[in-house]
């Protein structure tokens, strides 16, 4: 199989945040997307070694905090490659309650928040299957999309992320 093929699949990059009991936490996800229009309902799949994994199965609710080209890259730092069993992720970070839901309240394009439906497991991640209930959009914005990150902004994605490659089998700009 031509392992490279898979490379040209479009994501974004987002937070996904969480209710852990009485505390925020989140992770950065990018493998989301959009599978039904009415009920809008979106796809997300979660490593199982992460913590967020947990929370969002418990509480049933998650928030997807779409980030923008301009997005400050120590927020990717902090909630893609800490975990949030030892780590307060949301510390001195300004959010909202969207119900029951915690939304950042920092540069953003905007926010979905999203109740889970349904789940599928996969030998390694959760593929939660989560209905949209609200949303809110910052016009003008430009979302960070998956390439951007690795081409412009040169991140990186650790072992959890379902598109991770291997140090020396990375994509290679065009
Ligand atoms: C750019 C990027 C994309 C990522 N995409 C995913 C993803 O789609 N699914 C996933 O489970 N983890 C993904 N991760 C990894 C998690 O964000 C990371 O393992 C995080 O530290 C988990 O935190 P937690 O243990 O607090 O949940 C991604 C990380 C980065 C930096």
């Amino acid at each position: 199989m031509d392992q490279t093929a898979l490379y040209d699949l479009s994501y974004g990059v987002y937070l996904v945040t969480v209710m852990d009991g009485n505390r925020p936490t989140g992770c950065v996800v990018n493998s989301i997307m959009q599978v039904t229009s009415e009920p809008a309902t979106v796809a997300l799949s979660v490593s199982h070694n992460n913590y967020t994994n947990g929370c969002i199965a418990k509480s049933g609710r998650l928030a997807i905090n779409i980030l923008p080209q301009d997005a400050n890259p120590k927020l990717i730092g902090r909630f893609g490659f800490r975990s949030g069993k030892d780590f307060n992720k949301f510390e001195s970070l300004p959010y909202e309650m969207v119900g029951s839901t915690p939304v950042l309240k920092t540069n953003l394009c905007g926010w979905l928040v999203c109740e889970v439906i349904n789940r599928m497991e996969t030998a390694t991640h959760t593929v939660f299957l989560a209905k949209v209930t609200d949303g809110k959009r910052t016009p003008g914005k430009t979302p960070m999309t998956y390439a951007y990150y690795h081409n412009v902004i040169k991140g990186k994605s650790p072992k959890n992320a379902p598109t991770y490659q291997a140090p020396g089998k990375e994509k290679l700009p065009r």
